[in-house]
């Protein structure tokens, strides 16, 4: 058997799946290092095999996007789903019956959504938003540069070639996770998430076909479950460091609508964290074990903190050293070297003293005259940040990639 059928056939999901469950299609060596303590009596679930996720994917997307790709259907599914757009829209006529049938099954709400929390979830987003956007788009983008398979994954797929682009169809989901409706019917998630699922369905059979991609499977529900937590977990830690007012119904909420979010994405349910005890010990034991520095991770962190810096209007000289020192705060000093984020000696010192004392004002502990000159800077680099991506979401849509980036 060749190496590239032998990928293929690995790739073909249901059976993969299923010995994925039962720890079976691990290689030897990658199975003497399993090591997974994480209980499932702690998931949404509270049971479950228990199986190491590093050798789970996604056993009913990943087969039938493989067919998709491989019958030469995606081009014309991409054209028929790029006006489908909100949560209660029902789907276009003429799609293949296999991809109907699974879109139809798996966007609906998990039986343990709670809609009192989703609204909850909405309001924190709203007074929060500000806080959220920075740490959710920059904290969480320059952490997946540090996250070596995620960071080559994103280099080699088709998206690594216009890195703009890409973070605009990002955002297109973040911003419908923090959106007023964002699982009410008129909203966007349940939309934004099934294509998601699609697009990594579909990266998982494209990236074994590029030759600068080891010989394993890409995003399985650990990597999913770690770049998870660079974003609730990530942030909810961050703003307690800041010591922002959160009430308890308020974190709980939070973890909700990415708890619920997740589950759309396609991380099964006994390994999605039932609460914030369940989730912090979670990304204690993934997250540090799948971070580090790349080539691919530093070019892509400079292509972003490039990005941000031209989107921030602040003064000739002004930008990238404050989005550096922005991005080194958000993150801190070990992730941020493993990006090669440069230091900014003025910078650093200005953002880390100034941050502090804008949130104090917004949370209305502080007055005005107390808040630093940067920190407005900082404020304005902000606003700035999510208007652009706003906008730029406008002029794109989530498409399933056909092809990894071009040579
Ligand atoms: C695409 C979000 C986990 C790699 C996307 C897209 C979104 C997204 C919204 C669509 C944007 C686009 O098409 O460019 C998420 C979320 C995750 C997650 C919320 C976890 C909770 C991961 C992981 C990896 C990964 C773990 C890799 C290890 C990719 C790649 C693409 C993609 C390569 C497609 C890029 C392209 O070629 O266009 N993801 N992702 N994602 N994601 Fe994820």
């Amino acid at each position: 058997m060749t190496e590239l059928s032998r990928r293929k056939m690995l790739a073909s999901g249901g059976v993969l799946g299923a010995l994925g469950a039962l720890g079976m299609a691990a290689p030897a060596q990658a199975r003497s290092l399993m090591n997974w303590t994480w209980s499932p009596q702690g998931s949404v679930a509270g049971a479950g095999a228990g199986a190491d996720p590093r050798w789970v994917w996604d056993e009913e997307a990943d087969p039938l996007v493989a067919a998709l790709l491989d019958r030469g259907d995606v081009p014309k599914v991409n054209e028929l789903l790029w006006n489908w757009e909100r949560n209660d829209q029902p789907l276009p006529a003429g799609l293949p019956k296999d991809l109907h049938a699974f879109i139809e099954r798996e966007r609906q709400l998990p039986s343990w959504a709670d809609r009192g929390k989703l609204e909850t979830a909405a309001e924190f987003n709203k007074s929060r938003g500000l806080y959220l956007n920075l740490l959710n788009g920059v904290g969480g983008g320059m952490l997946s540069t540090a996250i070596p398979k995620e960071a080559r994954a994103v280099y080699y797929s088709k998206g690594g070639a216009d890195m703009e682009d890409r973070v605009a169809k990002t955002s297109l989901l973040g911003f419908s996770v923090g959106a007023l409706d964002a699982y009410r019917p008129g909203g966007t998630c349940q939309v934004e998430a099934i294509k998601t699922r699609l697009v990594h369905a579909a990266v998982r059979h494209l990236l074994q076909q590029s030759p600068h991609w080891p010989d394993e499977i890409p995003i399985s529900q650990n990597d999913m479950l770690v770049t998870w937590h660079t974003l609730p977990t990530f942030a909810m830690r961050r703003m307690r460091d800041w010591k922002v007012p959160i009430s308890d119904a308020e974190a709980d909420a939070y973890l909700h609508v990415w708890q619920v979010t997740a589950h759309l994405l396609g991380i099964r349910d006994e390994y999605i964290p039932a609460d914030w005890k369940a989730a912090n010990a979670q990304s204690d034991q993934v997250l540090p074990p799948a971070m580090g520095p790349t080539r691919e991770g530093v070019e892509l962190t400079d292509i972003l903190l490039g990005q941000l810096a031209d989107q921030t209007s602040l003064g000739t000289g002004i930008s990238r050293p404050l989005c550096n020192a922005l991005a080194r705060y958000l993150v801190g000093d070990k992730v941020a070297d493993w990006d090669r984020i440069r230091r900014e000696p003025i910078w650093d010192l200005a953002v880390s003293a100034a941050w502090p004392l804008l949130v104090k004002f917004r949370e209305g502990v502080i007055d005005k005259p107390l808040v630093p000159e940067a920190a407005w800077l900082l404020d304005e680099a902000a606003r700035q940040y999510i208007l652009f991506y706003l906008t730029k979401g406008q002029e794109t849509k989530i498409e399933i990639p056909t092809v990894n980036r071009p040579e």
